[in-house]
């Protein structure tokens, strides 16, 4: 019902006052008048928004850093124009029997660690992974997966999710497509299919969600455009005494107005080390100075090398010709095993130049040996300040990969430009990675646990200045170890200033290598039990960062222990608990 006063202001007429002729005309006219300006109104407002039928879409998302996030929000935007209404779910607030309830369902999930589920997508899939999952006969769904084929476990989250959701019963109405690192493109062409055909399956009606649905707003920069930022500093944190060698890096952001908050990471596209590029000219038989055609120039294959391909590690592609041309068969018998990690051990520490050195027979020109290689891939680094208290900069803290192997010195490609190519003035290309839930809490009176050993501590640098600029009153605990006390305290004036100030409430500190036996990080949480418990129960967030590998699986089995045994939980009470802590986000890792 229109609400006149609401929609037309009437001239104000005393109450009172008699109407005369004049004013009885005049008064006539101008509710005739009203009468068709309101029957215009509500003609023009049936065209413009009258109750439409309205088709929900449910997008959901499992992503660790943001790419398949990004993707779910675009896939909305473009669901609009198709007439649907679409919602974007993070996986992690999403119920297994909602999803199943939902008419139309696209699902876009990357893959981390070890072909694992991303954090925010494992509890979801626990749940559909069980024999309790309910049917999603009335689903119509597609998936769309992000990887990178240089894991072993190329998208195998997007291929459980398909296999898992066309196993319940759902209804695949685009064929899956597997992403690699470059995925803008890929993830474009699945959207145009299977929002186009999702929009023409299922009935109308039913309650929109649609204003959760909220665009991302994306930085301008990525992998294609990277933001060139200039190194201000760089030193050596570890002693020259240690058997590694870990540096601090600050790069100034200058007027690009490009910002972060603590827990993102910054992705640093680096050069080649020019010896390593030398090494393959070498093998190649060629100089350096032949010219190549790149984006309708020329660039010498000397430039192409060092500077836009990746000669160090291996694809997939390069392994597989590799193989055939030097009649290789133990490499090909390890290729075609299923199982990953006998070929993962022959591969570790051996670079393109080590194989095609010990492949005498393999064969190629330089044009074929071009086309196997990949573009060169940015390396991921966890943000080591708070833009708050370093207005302008960004600091890393990073683990330099040198070795030697086979009478060949070894270096790792970004760590090393980084340490060795990179001096005071130079500019760096790189571009920001958000990760959504790695990041302190809004309420700056919860306590915080930080697990992080070797270069795992940098984001709680990062978090640890966060919380000293917002004055944040909760307590601070960290748990930080490395190999030896004396060489790899890294940020140990930092931290003992923190410490006297009461802006660290606790350190704990596990050397691997001081005595005889290994004492890691997990060991000091296992000791302080009862606190560590205590400290999770006042509201505590939890976070590890670091090697995902070994460490992190460790810490978490040290979680659940503490949690059973101060709990005085059963196994599965205490998984429940964990579960929590994961899904309210006060559970939440930056592992690599
Ligand atoms: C989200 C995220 C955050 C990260 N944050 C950090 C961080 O804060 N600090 C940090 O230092 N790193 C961090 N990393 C790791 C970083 O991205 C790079 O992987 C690392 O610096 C190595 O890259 P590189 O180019 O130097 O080595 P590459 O050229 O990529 O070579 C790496 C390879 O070298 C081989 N190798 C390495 N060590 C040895 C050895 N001792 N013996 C034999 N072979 C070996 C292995 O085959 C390994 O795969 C992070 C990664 C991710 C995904
Ligand atoms: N694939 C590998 O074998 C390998 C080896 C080293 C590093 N890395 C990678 O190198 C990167 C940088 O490493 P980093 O410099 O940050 O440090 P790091 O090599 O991860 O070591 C930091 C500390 O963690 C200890 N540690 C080893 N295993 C552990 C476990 N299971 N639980 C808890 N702590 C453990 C180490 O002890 P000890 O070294 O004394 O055991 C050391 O004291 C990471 O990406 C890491 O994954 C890989
Ligand atoms: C530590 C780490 C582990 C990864 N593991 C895998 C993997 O096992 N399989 C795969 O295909 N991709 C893997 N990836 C690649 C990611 O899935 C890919 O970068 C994806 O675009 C990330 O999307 P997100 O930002 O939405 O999480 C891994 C990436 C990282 C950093």
């Amino acid at each position: 019902m229109t609400d006149f006063n609401k929609d037309y202001k009437v001239p104000f007429v005393p109450s009172n006052m008699p109407f005369d002729e004049n004013q009885q005309q005049w008064l006539g006219g101008f509710l005739a008048g009203l009468h068709s300006r309101l029957l215009l109104k509500e003609e023009s407002s049936a065209q413009v928004a009258a109750p439409k039928a309205v088709r929900p879409l449910t997008i959901i998302y499992g992503s660790q850093t943001g790419n398949a996030e990004g993707v779910a929000y675009d896939c909305a935007e473009l669901a609009k124009g198709h007439g649907l209404a679409p919602q974007v779910l993070d996986m992690d607030d999403v119920e297994l029997p909602t999803l199943a309830a939902s008419e139309r369902l696209l699902l876009i999930t990357s893959t981390y660690g070890e072909g694992e589920m991303p954090d925010n997508a494992q509890l979801l899939w626990d749940a559909i992974e069980s024999d309790q999952a309910p049917s999603f006969a009335n689903t119509y769904y597609s998936v769309l997966a992000l990887g990178d084929t240089s894991y072993d476990e190329f998208c195998l989250a997007g291929i459980l999710w398909d296999k898992r959701l066309e196993a319940l019963g759902g209804k695949r109405i685009a064929e899956r497509v597997d992403c690699d690192g470059d995925f803008e493109a890929a993830a474009e062409s699945w959207m145009a299919e299977a929002v186009s055909t999702i929009s023409q399956k299922g009935s109308d009606g039913g309650v929109s969600s649609a204003a959760t649905s909220q665009k991302k707003v994306k930085s301008q920069y990525n992998r294609k455009n990277p933001l060139q930022v200039e190194l201000i500093d760089k030193r050596v944190l570890s002693s020259p005494d240690s058997s590694k060698e870990i540096c601090h890096f600050e790069l100034s952001l200058g007027g690009s107005g490009e910002t972060y908050k603590a827990g993102d990471a910054l992705n640093i596209i680096p050069a080649n080390q020019p010896a390593y590029a030398a090494e393959l000219l070498q093998l190649m038989g060629c100089t350096g100075e032949e010219l190549e055609p790149r984006d309708g120039e020329s660039v010498t294959l000397k430039q192409l090398l060092t500077e836009e391909l990746e000669i160090r590690t291996p694809s997939k592609e390069f392994l597989a010709e590799l193989s055939l041309r030097a009649g290789n068969a133990e490499l090909a018998q390890l290729l075609a095993d299923e199982d990953h990690a006998p070929l993962n051990d022959f591969l570790y520490g051996k670079d393109i130049v080590d194989l095609l050195k010990a492949s005498p027979l393999a064969e190629f020109s330089a044009a074929e040996l071009l086309a196997l290689l990949k573009p060169i891939a940015a390396r991921a680094y966890s943000i080591s300040s708070s833009i708050k208290k370093h207005d302008k900069e960004v600091h890393l803290t990073v683990s330099s990969i040198r070795y030697e192997q086979e009478g060949r010195e070894h270096m790792g490609v970004c760590s090393t430009y980084l340490a060795d190519l990179v001096e005071a003035g130079d500019k760096v290309k790189c571009y920001f990675v958000p990760n959504k839930s790695f990041a302190v809490p809004e309420n700056d009176e919860l306590p915080i646990i930080m697990v992080g050993p070797g270069t795992g501590i940098a984001p709680f640098r990062a978090f640890l200045e966060e919380r000293e600029v917002r004055a944040a009153t909760g307590s601070n605990w960290l748990f930080f170890g490395d190999r030896n006390s004396k060489d790899d305290f890294i940020y140990r004036d930092e931290l003992e200033v923190m410490q006297a100030s009461g802006l660290l409430t606790r350190l704990d500190l596990a050397f691997s290598r001081d005595q005889p036996e290994k004492i890691y990080v997990q060991d000091r949480m296992l000791e302080q039990g009862a606190e560590f418990f205590a400290w999770l129960e006042r509201g505590a967030y939890f976070y590890i960062c670091g090697d995902a590998y070994r460490m992190a699986k460790d810490v978490d089995k040290a979680l659940r222990t503490i949690v059973a045994e101060h709990g005085s939980m059963d196994t599965a009470a205490a998984e429940a608990y964990v579960n929590d802590l994961k899904k309210t986000k006060r559970y939440v890792r930056d592992v690599y």
